[in-house]
């Protein structure tokens, strides 16, 4: 059907212009999966192995997890379409209080995701308070910020991990207005934690408020112990309780779509705040609550954690020790230094991401090509994720694979 012109026209087209490139022409961008087993997935006629899936521990195959679905469904119906200031169904108190006591936090509220958290949250939080932004901040805290702004608040950006920066931004702020400062927790890219123990003392210092996104944390971190499996920690209680830090001026945002492979997300605070938020906060009010099936699935998830997340937790991370083993015998310029499963690998050339990403698409290894401006140029390559579901096969295969790249001389080595 022709179509008349669409008077929509848009603005910065050259910004999208490599995402839109392989989102045109790469196996690797918008695939339709067709079939899943295990970590095998099929794109068309070919098999690859997905290193690309933020479903950390497995629970996504796990069989428990998967059984507790169908009881719930059947008790709650398929989605409790209620606004949420009007009616929870019980799993949500469960999930809050199982959550709270988990975190050990004063209280927790969970909304369907992290997303409509940052939009709300920092808005409502910070009113016409100042926002201090980390450069580096995933785009969903960037888009909260930016919302704040538009409400009436002041945005002051600092780089990443310049603590003299922020404390200069800091001082600047008038007396007696909110101060948020807002940042990833594990770094979506690099795998990397920030210091949270001198932010919160900076937070502390200056009356101000450290608003911390770990959705890659929860659910691998958690606190420290004589008995961890694995360096880190137990209970995947997230990136706070892994420093050994208190709640004191620290609220947490985490979520329940990577670890946990279900819909939900969470925002740890002092109760006050979380009461505020149920008026203030448009998502409890205005949008439609998770499915039942996503409840369930939390619900199911806090049992095997506790059952045995330990256990998965250590598969986790002798799984990505091996990968980093073999990055680091290659000599690659891998940023990750805290041993989490995200491994980022940048290429020597920026202009190789096309080819890269068809040769593993051949080589059946499907991973995150990080284009610009997902990663700032000079860090343009892929994203390895893994999973505790990844067999040690698969993770032999990878390596073989990054050997080849490396011998064609695609990826940026230590030295260069
Ligand atoms: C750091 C970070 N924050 C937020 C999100 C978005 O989470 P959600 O899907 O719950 O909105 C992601 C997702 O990829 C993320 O990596």
């Amino acid at each position: 059907m022709r179509t008349a012109p669409f008077p929509i026209r848009f603005a910065d087209n050259a910004r999208w212009a490599d995402l839109e490139r392989l989102r045109a022409g790469s196996p690797m961008y918008d695939a339709v999966v067709d079939e899943v087993k295990g970590r095998q997935i099929r794109i068309g006629d070919r098999w690859l192995t997905d290193f690309a899936s933020c479903n950390y521990l497995g629970f996504d195959l796990e069989p428990d997890i998967i059984a507790a679905i169908d009881d719930a469904v059947r008790q709650w119906g398929t989605h409790p379409s209620w606004s949420r200031l009007l009616g929870n169904p019980r799993l949500y108190v469960d999930i809050e209080d199982r959550l709270t006591e988990l975190l050990g936090a004063e209280d927790t509220l969970v909304l369907p995701t992290i997303t409509h958290i940052h939009m709300s949250v920092i808005p409502a939080l910070v009113g016409r308070g100042w926002v201090f932004l980390d450069g580096q901040a995933h785009r969903t805290i960037y888009d909260g910020c930016i919302a704040a702004r538009g409400l009436g608040a002041t945005m002051r950006r600092f780089p990443t991990g310049d603590l003299d920066a922020l404390a200069a931004l800091l001082k600047a702020a008038p007396r007696g207005v909110t101060k948020l400062i807002c940042l990833d927790g594990v770094n979506s890219m690099t795998g990397n934690m920030p210091d949270l123990q001198a932010l919160a003392a900076l937070a502390r210092d200056h009356e101000a408020v450290v608003y911390i996104d770990d959705a890659h944390g929860f659910g691998v971190i958690g606190e420290r112990s004589p008995d961890e499996t694995s360096p880190y920690g137990t209970r995947g209680n997230s990136l706070v309780r892994h420093v050994g830090e208190s709640y004191e001026n620290i609220i947490l945002v985490g979520g329940f779509s990577k670890a946990y492979s279900s819909l939900l997300a969470f925002v740890a605070l002092p109760t006050r705040l979380k009461n505020h938020l149920k008026v203030a906060a448009a998502p409890y009010l205005y949008s439609g609550p998770s499915p039942t099936a996503s409840l369930a699935t939390v619900l199911a998830g806090f049992i095997v954690n506790d059952e045995r997340g330990d256990q998965i937790r250590q598969s986790l991370y002798l799984k990505t020790a091996r990968v980093l083993r073999a990055t680091a015998e290659l000599g690659l310029a891998v940023p990750n230094t805290s041993g989490l499963p995200i491994v980022e690998i940048p290429l020597r050339s920026a202009a190789d991401i096309d080819a890269v990403g068809n040769y593993l698409f051949d080589a059946g290894i499907y991973v995150t090509l990080a284009a610009y401006p997902l990663v700032p140029r000079s860090e343009v390559g892929f994203r390895i994720q893994v999973t505790a579901a990844n067999t040690d096969d698969e993770i032999a295969d990878l390596c073989g694979v990054l050997a080849d790249l490396a011998a064609q001389d695609r990826l940026q080595l230590v030295s260069t």
